[in-house]
C-alpha cells in the first residue's frame, strides 16, 4: 500500500552483501536459462488466453494486443483469479484508450536538444550539463540504472549540450564525458542521435573536469565558461566543475521550461496512460465483493493494468479511515465493508511516461440511493461521505478554471482551497493541489499557494488533486491530468472526470 512496496527498488538501489553477489552469479547462467524458459511458457500461456477470449469477437481487439502486448501477470492467491479475470475481461473490452500512444521517434529527441540549445541561448548559458538519469533520459533515452546497473558511479559520465549557431536559429551541439574505458559502452548505448556521437574521453588518473575544460569543446572560451547542471547532478560533479575552471548554474529559467513544456507525442502518451489507468479502476471496481482487502484489490489493479501494456510503479489502496494519511501508511490489511468509501491513488508507465490519477468510490454492491426518501434514511456518517465527495469535486472544477496560460501556478491551488475552505473543511486540506507530470510523475512546475511567481503557459500537463482527510473517518481525493491550453478551459487527458461516488 505504501509507495516504496509497489515500487521495487532498482537493482543498483538494493543493499546487498558481497558474499550473496557472488553466490548470485555463480548460480546466474543456470537460473537465467531456468527464468527465460519459465518467460516463454508464461508468456504463451497469457497470448493464449488472451487469444481464446478475443477470438471471434472482436477482431480489433486481437490488434490492438498485437501493438500493446500485456506485461507478465503476477502470481496472485487462487482466490482473487475470478476477481482478476472480471476486471482484465472489463479492460480488454476496450483499449482504444491506447491508440494516442506511439513509442518516440529519434527526432522527438533530436528537436528536445534543439529546444535545450535555444533556452540555453536565451538563459546566456554555454552548455547544460546532466549525467544519467531522468532528465538524460528525457533528451538522450539513458536512466540511471540502463548506464549503472549496481550502484551510481563515482566516475562523472556527463552528456554535455552546447548551442550551436545555424542562421537564425540554434542547434544543439551534443558530446559525452565518460571514461576512457568506458567509451565503446557508451557507444553501445545506442542513444537517439542522427549520426555517431562525439566523446571525450578521460583516463582513470585524469582530473575529467579539466580535461573537459581543455578538450576543443570549451577550448575557445576565453572566461569560465557560464554551465548550467541538471537539478539531478550530484553534488560532488557540481563542485568538481566549480573548482576546476566552470562557472556552475542550477536548474532555472529558460532550460527548465524546456520539459515542462509537452510535445504532441508527449501528449498523447500521457493521454494512453493515464486514461488506461482510470479505465483500470473502473473495470477492477466494477468486480469488487465484500471482505477484499486494500492489499488484494492492489494486486488486481496492478494485473489489470499489466494485460494492457501499462507497468504500474504505485498503487496506494485505502479504505476508510486509512485514507485520512493521504499517502496511506497502514498496512493494506482492512477489509472491504457495504459503506466503504474507498480511495485508490495509482500510477503507471507507458513509453517511459508516468499515470498518477485518484478516484474515490463506494463498492459495487452498495445500491445508490435512487429516492428522497433512500436518501433521507442513509445514516448521518453516509450522508457526510457523500457531502464531502461533492466539495472536492467542486474544488476540482474551480482549479481547472484556474488553469489556463499566464495564470499562476498559486492560482490553481487557490481556486480549489478556497471551495474547500467556505465548505468548512479548509483544515484538512493537507497538500497542494498538485504538479507537473511527464516522464515522472511529479514534476515542476508544482500548484501551491506560495507558488505565485510561476506563469503557467500551453503545453503543460499538470494533475489536480484536491482532497479531503477527516482523521479516524475517510478520506475524498479526486486527481485528473490536465494540459494546459492557450486559450479556454484545459484537456483532459484522464478521458472523463469522476461523476460521482457510484460512477468514478
Ligand atoms: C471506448 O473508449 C473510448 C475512450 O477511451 C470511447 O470514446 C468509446 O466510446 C468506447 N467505445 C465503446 C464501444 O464503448
Ligand atoms: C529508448 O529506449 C527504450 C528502452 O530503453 C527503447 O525501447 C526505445 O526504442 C529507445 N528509443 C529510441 C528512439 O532509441
Ligand atoms: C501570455 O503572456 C505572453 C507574454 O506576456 C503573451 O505573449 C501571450 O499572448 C499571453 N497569452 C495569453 C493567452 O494571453
Amino acid at each position: 500500500m505504501s509507495i516504496t512496496k509497489q515500487s521495487a527498488l532498482p537493482p543498483w538501489a538494493q543493499p546487498q552483501q558481497n558474499e550473496r553477489k557472488r553466490r548470485y552469479l555463480d548460480w546466474l547462467p543456470i537460473v537465467a536459462v531456468l527464468a527465460l524458459g519459465a518467460l516463454w511458457l508464461f508468456k504463451s500461456s497469457i497470448t493464449e488466453s488472451f487469444n481464446a477470449r478475443c477470438s471471434g469477437t472482436d477482431p480489433e481487439i486481437s490488434l490492438k494486443l498485437e501493438k500493446h502486448p500485456s506485461l507478465p501477470l503476477k502470481d496472485i492467491p487462487k482466490h482473487l483469479r475470478s476477481f482478476q479475470d472480471c476486471s482484465i475481461k472489463n479492460l480488454q473490452a476496450n483499449l482504444s484508450f491506447l491508440d494516442t500512444a506511439h513509442p518516440l521517434p529519434v527526432a522527438e529527441f533530436v528537436h528536445r536538444r534543439d529546444r535545450l540549445a535555444q533556452a540555453l541561448v536565451e538563459d546566456g548559458l554555454d552548455a547544460f550539463l546532466v549525467e544519467p538519469g531522468y532528465t538524460f533520459s528525457y533528451y538522450a533515452n539513458v536512466t540511471q540504472p540502463d548506464w549503472e546497473v549496481w550502484e551510481p558511479e563515482e566516475r562523472p559520465f556527463l552528456m554535455v549540450v552546447q548551442p550551436q549557431s545555424h542562421g537564425s536559429t540554434y542547434k544543439a551541439k551534443t558530446t559525452f564525458l565518460v571514461p576512457s574505458f568506458e567509451a565503446e559502452r557508451a557507444r553501445l548505448l545506442n542513444m537517439p542521435f542522427e549520426s555517431e556521437i562525439e566523446l571525450v574521453t578521460y583516463e582513470e588518473h585524469w582530473n575529467p573536469y579539466t580535461t573537459l575544460l581543455s578538450s576543443s569543446i570549451f577550448s575557445t572560451a576565453k572566461t569560465a565558461p557560464k554551465v548550467m547542471v541538471d537539478e539531478e547532478m550530484r553534488d560532488f560533479i557540481s563542485r568538481g566543475l566549480a573548482d576546476n575552471g566552470f562557472n556552475v548554474h542550477g536548474l532555472n529559467g529558460e532550460v527548465e521550461r524546456v520539459r515542462e513544456t509537452k510535445s504532441e507525442a508527449e501528449i498523447g502518451i500521457l493521454r494512453a496512460v493515464n486514461t488506461g489507468t482510470v479505465e483500470s479502476v473502473r473495470a477492477m471496481r466494477k468486480c469488487m465483493k465484500p471482505g477484499l482487502t486494500e492489499d488484494e484489490v492492489m494486486w488486481v489493479l496492478d494485473n489489470t493494468m499489466r494485460s494492457a501494456g501499462m507497468d504500474p510503479f504505485f498503487d496506494i489502496v485505502l479504505f476508510d479511515e486509512d485514507a485520512s494519511n493521504p499517502h496511506g501508511g497502514t498496512d493494506g490489511s482492512k477489509i472491504l465493508e457495504k459503506e466503504t468509501m474507498v480511495l485508490i491513488d495509482v500510477g503507471s508507465h507507458l513509453f517511459g511516461y508516468s499515470s498518477d490519477i485518484c478516484r474515490s468510490f463506494f463498492p459495487p454492491f452498495f445500491e445508490k440511493p435512487e429516492s428522497d426518501h433512500d436518501y433521507e434514511a442513509l445514516s448521518s456518517e453516509l450522508k457526510e461521505k457523500l457531502y464531502v465527495w461533492d466539495v472536492v469535486l467542486e474544488a476540482q472544477t474551480a482549479s481547472l478554471h484556474a488553469l489556463h496560460e499566464n495564470g499562476t501556478c498559486a492560482s490553481v491551488d487557490l481556486a480549489a482551497r478556497g471551495v474547500i475552505e467556505d465548505a468548512g473543511y479548509g483544515d484538512a486540506f493537507t497538500h497542494r493541489v498538485g504538479h507537473g507530470i511527464g516522464i515522472k510523475a511529479h514534476e515542476s512546475p508544482y500548484l501551491n499557494k506560495g507558488n505565485v511567481d510561476t506563469k503557467l503557459k500551453a503545453g503543460m500537463t499538470f494533475t489536480s488533486e484536491p482532497g479531503i482527510y477527516l482523521v479516524d473517518k475517510f478520506g475524498v481525493r479526486h486527481e485528473d491530468i490536465l494540459l494546459v491550453r492557450e486559450n479556454g478551459l484545459p484537456d483532459l487527458l484522464t478521458g472523463q472526470r469522476a461523476q460521482g461516488p457510484w460512477d468514478p
